[in-house]
Formats: structure tokens, sequence, C-alpha cells
């Protein structure tokens, strides 16, 4: 097993993530198997109970594990499965050796940060590099660890110092280092002493970096180049330039640029791994693929135009897997992605009344769009707002996806409308609602006393319904008679309204093991009006956008159909179609 380690300086958030996702990728199209390990060293243990406000989506794993958005940018660009193992927390970490104290694991001696944090947080390590993450269910080749925070933190010294430990563990050339730093520009100048005394304190804690990657809003000058080289002790052709580009999915080609797979072939010894030559082709088709996937991103002329209605808009970072599945699917449409933002609450009436250039505006935005969109989220406000845009989607025949609580407000506003049941609502809005009323019900077969933990979470199985051989959704996932996906929401359609519900074209195409909780619904007659109960959004990868997505994007550029019979499948350069 070889490690690559993605440490940071300066400061965070300049792009570790996208760097570690990149390196994978790159290692990917050598053939080799690649999984990789986030390293966060805060408190928390799980991230099911963290603020969306403070730290964006909380994104779900097939296992029901909840972490942040970073576990999910590794999945989308490396096409792998990850568990919730593959997240080491200080708290999880703690938490591990104190349990192991108390059971009397070490026979009474004192219990210390160095040795006995830091050993565990090794095997840990070990432990989880070697879990299968692709349907190979071979162990990995190559594992990326990025540890957050920046090098130097309190917070992140005994991982740091875990590290220095492992490099001898493992050996040298089976770990190797890549620093991210940042190189300001400052009245036109380029910047390189923040680097300096980034790499002086990652040296001075025992950690030698193998390459440094120069985060930079240009491209860096030789000098600078040089320079950085110079001071921090290393070959030129270690600093690597990584400026800013039009779409993150670039960034592994302008690593592949600066030669970054020759220079960690060597330093690995990657050449040692024994691969067969199918390994290599799939590798090297990986690499083809994702160039002319990602070259649509800038060469595709015409735009798509989806209306997002969420909550809390602003916080884009609450819905990044949606806006990744959206991105995916429009790369594979050719299209320009335009999303329009649009703040729910803004569409209601009420707002017309307050403040009417607010309400003209959103609905302009709404109206104008080619395809509208609801996402999952939590609490009243703002959900009549999103019934008022899925009317206006399901009444023009505007594609329309909605997903977890898009697909209740679907449903609600259908009753309303359709059903003539006025008074349509949801438990989880009103709990004393009258039963004829209540179309969205707290897990028929759970408890309600039970709070926390009893979450429908992870991954479960869909299964296509008899007769539905005209569902747009069942034809995007290949026909096949069931899908698994990953879910995390608490209330569901009521089972008791839905006879009355598919009688009047609302067909749920998709349904669990037990035939009663629906999964997916469909309008009969309309170009594309679609929701899922569970969250596609997890699921989508570069290469492989999610299917509900796909299908939203498609309907709204007017080219689903080409979508269906598979025209727009990649095909290598000899026309053979893709593996
Ligand atoms: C890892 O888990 C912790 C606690 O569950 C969470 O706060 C953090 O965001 C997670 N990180 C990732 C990358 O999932
Ligand atoms: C992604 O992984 C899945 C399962 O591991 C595989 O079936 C699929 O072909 C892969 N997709 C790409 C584009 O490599
Ligand atoms: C690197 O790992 C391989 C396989 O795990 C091992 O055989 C080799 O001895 C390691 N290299 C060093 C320098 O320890
Ligand atoms: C970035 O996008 C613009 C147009 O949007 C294009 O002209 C330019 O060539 C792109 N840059 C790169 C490096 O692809
Ligand atoms: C549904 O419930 C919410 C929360 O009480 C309420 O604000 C809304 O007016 C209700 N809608 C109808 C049509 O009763």
């Amino acid at each position: 097993m070889k490690y690559v380690v993605v440490s940071g300086g300066v400061i965070s958030g300049i792009g570790k993530g996208v760097l570690a996702s990149s390196t994978g990728m790159l290692l990917k199209t050598q053939g080799l198997k690649v999984t990789s390990i986030k390293i966060d060293p805060y408190m928390n243990i799980d991230a099911g109970t963290m603020s969306p406000l403070e730290h964006g989506e909380c994104f779900v794993l097939d296992d029901g594990g909840e972490t942040d958005l970073d576990l999910g940018n590794y999945e989308r660009y490396l096409n792998v499965t990850l568990t919730k193992d593959h997240n080491i927390t200080t708290g999880k970490i703690y938490s591990h050796v104190i349990a192991r104290e108390r059971k009397g694991d070490y026979l009474g001696k004192t219990v210390q940060i160095v040795p006995h944090l830091t050993n565990a947080i090794q095997e840990w390590i070990e432990r989880v590099s070697r879990i299968p993450v692709d349907d190979t269910g071979m162990e990995p080749d190559v594992c990326i660890i990025e540890l957050g925070g920046t090098v130097g933190d309190i917070e992140s010294a005994p991982f740091v110092e875990a590290l220095r430990q492992f490099q001898f563990r493992v050996g040298k050339e089976n770990f190797s280092l890549i620093h991210v730093s940042l190189v300001p520009v400052i009245h036109g100048e380029q910047k390189t002493k923040p680097t300096q005394a980034a790499i002086k304190d990652l040296r001075s804690l025992g950690l030698i970096p193998d390459m440094i990657a120069c985060r930079c809003s240009e491209q860096l000058e030789q000098s600078v180049i040089d320079k950085i080289a110079m001071f921090c002790h290393v070959g030129p052709e270690q600093v690597v330039n990584v400026h800013d580009v039009n779409s993150t999915y670039h960034v592994p080609l302008l690593l592949l640029e600066q030669k970054m797979i020759d220079y960690l072939h060597n330093r690995l010894k990657l050449g040692d791994i024994p691969l067969t030559s199918e390994d290599k082709q799939r590798g090297e088709q990986l690499l083809i693929k994702w160039k002319s996937m990602t070259g649509n991103f800038d060469t595709s002329l015409e735009t798509v135009k989806i209306a997002l209605v969420g909550k809390y808009t602003h916080l884009k970072d609450s819905y990044l897997s949606v806006i990744k599945s959206l991105e995916h699917s429009s790369m594979k449409c050719r299209r320009k992605l335009d999303i329009r933002w649009v703040e729910a609450t803004d569409l209601e009436p009420e707002t017309q009344e307050t403040d009417k250039v607010k309400f003209q505006e959103a609905w302009d935005k709404v109206t104008t769009s080619d395809g509208v969109l609801v996402p999952g989220g939590f609490g009243v406000r703002g959900t009549e707002g999103m019934m008022l845009a899925a009317r206006w989607a399901r009444e023009n025949h505007i594609p329309f996806l909605g997903v977890c609580l898009g697909l209740q407000i679907a449903v609600i506003e259908f009753a309303r409308d359709v059903l003539g049941l006025k008074e349509a609502n949801s438990t989880e809005f009103l709990p004393d609602l009258a039963p004829e009323n209540q179309l969205v019900v707290y897990m028929p077969e759970i408890d309600k006393e039970h709070m926390g933990g009893t979450m429908r979470l992870g991954l479960r199985p869909t299964y296509f319904q008899d007769d539905t051989e005209w569902s747009q959704i069942k034809q995007l996932y290949g026909n096949q008679p069931s899908v698994e996906e990953r879910h995390r929401h608490r209330y569901e359609i009521n089972p008791d309204l839905v006879d009355q519900l598919e009688s009047n074209g609302l067909i749920f195409v998709g349904k669990d093991e037990t035939n009663k909780r629906c999964e997916i619904f469909e309008l009969k007659n309309h170009p594309y009006f679609v929701a899922t109960q569970y969250h596609p959004e997890y699921t989508s990868k570069v290469l492989d956008p999610s299917k509900p997505f796909l299908g939203l994007v498609a309907a709204s550029a007017g080219i689903l159909n080409e979508v269906l019979e598979g025209e727009l499948e990649f095909k290598s350069s000899d026309g053979k179609s893709d593996f």
C-alpha cells in the first residue's frame, strides 16, 4: 500500500480537497485502485448533529454514515464508495482510545498521546486503507490521506506526529507528502514568504514535502517557482503550480501537464505494483473519458437554466451535492449550466405584499427557467412557495425534479389542487391534522416517541412496480427491476392515500421492499415530472451523473429522448462504446 498525504499550510479553504481528489483521480488513470481517508482535527463524532449553516451539507454514505461534504468529493472524483470509518476525527480517535483504556487493553499503563493515541491513528489508517471501495472487491493500491486544518495548529498536532512516525512505519518508498500552500498576489507581485514559512513549520515537525502545490490566482512565474524551490529545499519539478481554473474538473489535467504523475511514479516506485493490461487499459480509458467529459465545461454554447427553489439559497454549500449532480448532468448533456437560486419564501403571496420587487424577481427566475428543482430540507418555512413552484411546473409542462422534501411538497400540492383536499398538509408541520389530510406522515412503522436515531439512513433498495414501462425514470435507470440509493428522512407519503393519488395520475413507480413506502413518483403525460424520497445526489459521479438529475437536465435541454436512446454515451476514438 502506498500513501499520499495531502496537508495544508498558510490558511485553510484553499482547495486541499480538490487537489487531493484530483491526485487520486490521476493515479486511477494509471490503472491503480485508489481509496482515501479524511482526517478532521475536531472533536465532533458525527456530522448528523452539526448545523448546515456552519458546515454546509450533511453528506450521507452507503452505510448511513453522516459526514461533511469532503468525503462526497472523493466519491465523485474517484468513483468509489467510502464508509464512515474513512473519516477520522479527534473525537472518534479519542473515544476509541478511551474505550480501550476502560476495557483494560493498556494493562494499567499510563495512557498518553504519544505513543497510544498516535499508534491508534496509525493503526486506524492502515486498517481503513485496506477496505475495498469499488466493485473489484480488492484491496486498493494507493490511499490518499487528506489532513484537515493547517499544519502547526494545536488541533492537528497529534495527527502530524502520527504521520511523522507513519513514514518510518511504512517505509520511504511507500509514503509521500504533498503540501498545499498559498501564493498571494499583492500589488501584482507573487509573494513566496507565506509558503516559505509554512514549509519551515512542516519540516520542524519532521515532515518533508515531496511536492509543494502552490495555489495562486494566476499562473506562477518561473522565477517564483525557482525561488520557492531554493528556499524550501526542493527541486523546481517538485513545485506544482495550481492556479485558478474555470472549473475544478480541470485540476487533474493541470497536474498532469506538470508531470505530477511522473514524479510520484519514481518517488513511490509505482511501477512495482503489479497491474494487468486490463487495469492499464481501464486507466487510459478513464483519462480519455475525463478529458472528453470535462472539456464540455468550456466549449458548450447552449445554456440550460434550472431554477433551484430552496431555503437559505444564499448558503450554497448546503446544496453542494445537488449542484454537483446538476454539473455532472449538464456536462454529459453538453450544456452550460445556469442555476437560478430562488428563495422559496419569495414566491409566496405574503412577499408580494411586503416586497413586490423581490416577489417579481423570484417569479421571473422561475418562469424563465427550463426546469425546476426542489431539493431536500427540513422545516415548514418556504414550503408554500415550493408548492407554488411545483404547481407552475406541473401545469405548464416544465421539467421538474423533487428530492425528499421536494417529493412531499409536490404530493401535497397535487392533493390540494387535483384531489381537492384543500387542507392537505404534512404531520411534520401540523401534528394534529385530520387523517384524510395527512399526506405526509411520520414513518408509520416507527414509534413516535423515539427521537434521534430514527432516521431512515443509508443505502436502501427501490423496486419498480408493475406496468411502469412508460416511466422515464425507469428507463433512465436502464430498465433495471430495482435500484439502490441513499436515504435520509423521517417523514414519508401516507400509504393510505396512495390509491387516491394514483387514480388521478400521480403514479408511484418505485416502492421499497415492503411495497408500502413510496420512493419515486412520476406524472403521466408530462415531459418530466419526477420526485424521489431518497437523495440521488449523494451517488452522482463526475463521469456517471445521477439518473434523476440527468433526466431533469436532459428534459430541460429538450434532449431527453437522445439520452434515453443512449446517443450521448461516450464513444472512444475507435468508435466502440464505453466500458
Ligand atoms: C468526519 O466526521 C466528523 C464527525 O462526524 C464530521 O464533523 C466531519 O465533518 C466529517 N468529515 C468528513 C470529511 O466527512
Ligand atoms: C464506477 O464504479 C462502478 C462500480 O464500482 C463501475 O461499475 C463503473 O463502471 C465505474 N464508472 C466509471 C466511469 O468508471
Ligand atoms: C513498502 O511496502 C511494501 C509492501 O507493503 C514492502 O514490501 C516494502 O518493504 C515497503 N518499503 C519499505 C522501504 O519499507
Ligand atoms: C475558461 O472559459 C472561457 C470562456 O468561458 C474560455 O474562453 C477559456 O478558454 C477557458 N479557459 C480554460 C483554461 O479553459
Ligand atoms: C400546512 O401547515 C403549515 C404549518 O402549520 C401551515 O403554515 C399551512 O398554512 C398549512 N397549510 C394549509 C393549506 O393548511
